[in-house]
């Protein structure tokens, strides 16, 4: 049956008008003024936005990292996405170094089709780097539809690729028009800091931001730009939590090269005292890069506002406080780095982000959704209420409030990074190609019915 979303304020990444928007089967059939279709299902949308469904271009779901597993499963995850209103993800698919590319390009997809409930892309890290890597990389972005590579600068010795490495498969990624995403921090700085903080005691979760400060991270954006320059390839700056690491990746940008950066929700709402909070509990807010004194928030949104950041994703990346975090009660170099968050994301933007006015509504829908499918090759089919579009739509109430709780969360994580935060606005209805799969912020599908997004190479 076609669905009929009536007399909402469509809101785009360039135009927010009121109309409604016929479905059809999975795609958008049309938008206008008093579209009459006696058949349809009609969502009442008066007084509600109605948002193209949005993109998280930055998970983590199944991740064997420091020596555990992330605690979502692609069921948990996924559903976690639509009650969030985030109808398509993109994750990392993160092999170790002795791991083959493609075997675990088919693992991670063929646990993403057992389980997904949204819609789903990959980005591929690139660890392991010999003669069979190389040539299955090119195989996965000619015959898979990979469209972007994921490289460590950080993690030494467990995930980082060394420089000859990084050099070669930019090189190669400029040739096959792929875009190269990167965690950029100074694996070596890092490493030497943890060794002197914990020969010197300071082992508790509040070392964990002085171990990696922002000119860490600052000299991994300049590092990855360097290179960007040289070799051609496009680079997408992932988790960029600090202005410092904003100004180098724009004085690259001015020099000519092909820039991206990206935020993510911890980074824009959390400070460095949380992972100072007692008890251990400053674990449960341990990533990487760290969370920031509270004074970058600004910075954040205002380059993201002036379009500086373009995206803004979650960095979802659960591990359970109990059994987990505390692998590094002795030591917070051991502590699994991640924050949940793949559910919180759009409420969080829009609370801390559009009610305080530091981006507007549109920016909303770019920074969440349009932007990155453009990105990385899925627009117009995702990030957009146009016809032919995936009816990928969020019916959303701004005018909910209510607070953020590990009680409405569908992943298994053990804690909500944003318990008892305020929240306002919350998805009323979300739908995926067509269907209707959340309501009220709840998941309210049937399980599954995610659908892999192959990509082609954007440039
Ligand atoms: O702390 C983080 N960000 N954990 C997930 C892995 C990564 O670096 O993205
Ligand atoms: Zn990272
Ligand atoms: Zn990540």
């Amino acid at each position: 049956m076609p669905v009929l979303i009536k007399n909402g304020r469509v809101i785009t990444a360039d135009s927010d008008r009121i109309a409604d928007v016929l479905i059809e089967g999975e795609q958008i059939a049309q938008v206008g003024t008093s579209i009459d279709c006696s058949d349809a299902e009609v969502i009442d949308a008066t007084g509600k936005y109605v948002f193209p469904g949005f993109i998280d271009p930055h998970v983590h779901i199944h991740l064997p990292f420091m020596g555990t597993n992330a605690i979502d499963d692609h069921a948990s995850a996924t559903k976690a996405a639509l009650a969030g209103g985030t109808t398509t993800v993109i994750e990392m698919i993160c092999p170790g170094p002795d791991d083959e590319p493609k075997a675990a390009f088919e693992e991670w997809k063929g646990l993403a089709e057992a389980g997904a409930c949204c819609d789903y892309s990959f980005h591929l890290s690139v660890v392991r780097f010999d003669e069979l890597a190389k040539q299955q990389v090119r195989d996965l972005v000619a015959n898979e539809g990979v469209a972007s590579f994921k490289v460590f600068l950080a993690y030494k010795g467990a995930l980082d690729i060394p420089d000859e490495h990084l050099f070669e498969l930019m090189e190669i990624a400029t040739e096959l028009g792929v875009i190269i995403t990167a965690h950029c921090e100074n694996a070596e700085a890092v490493d030497a800091m943890q060794k002197r903080l914990i020969a010197d005691g300071r082992t508790g979760p509040e070392w964990h931001e002085p171990s990696r400060p922002r000119c860490v991270e600052a000299d991994g954006v300049s590092h990855l730009c360097a290179f960007a320059e040289l070799t051609g390839a496009h680079v997408y700056i992932v988790h960029t939590s600090c202005r410092a690491a904003v100004e180098q990746a724009m004085e690259a940008r001015d020099r000519g090269v092909n820039v991206f950066v990206e935020a993510v929700a911890p980074h824009l709402v959390l400070d460095k005292t949380c992972a100072e909070r007692p008890d251990f509990e400053g674990a449960k807010y341990v990533m990487s890069p760290p969370l920031r004194d509270a004074a970058e928030h600004d910075h954040l949104w205002k380059a993201l506002a002036s379009g500086q950041m373009l995206t803004i994703g979650t960095d979802h990346a659960p591990f359970n406080f109990r059994g987990q975090k505390d692998m590094g009660l002795d030591a917070f170099t051991l502590i699994p780095n991640g924050i949940p968050g793949i559910q919180e994301r759009v409420d969080l933007v829009h609370t801390h982000g559009v009610c305080t006015r530091r981006i507007g509504l549109q920016d909303m829908v770019s920074t969440c959704s349009t932007n990155a499918a453009k990105i990385f090759g899925m627009y117009p089919r995702k990030g957009e209420i146009a016809p032919g579009s995936d009816a990928d739509v969020v019916v959303y109430d701004p005018t909910y409030e209510g607070e953020f709780t590990h009680s409405e969360s569908e992943s298994q994580a053990d804690y909500n990074g944003y318990e008892g935060m305020p929240r306002k606005g919350r998805p009323d209805i979300v739908l995926l190609r067509g269907q209707i799969v959340a309501r009220d912020g709840r998941y309210a599908g049937d399980g599954g019915g995610g659908h892999y997004i192959p990509r082609q190479p954007t440039h």
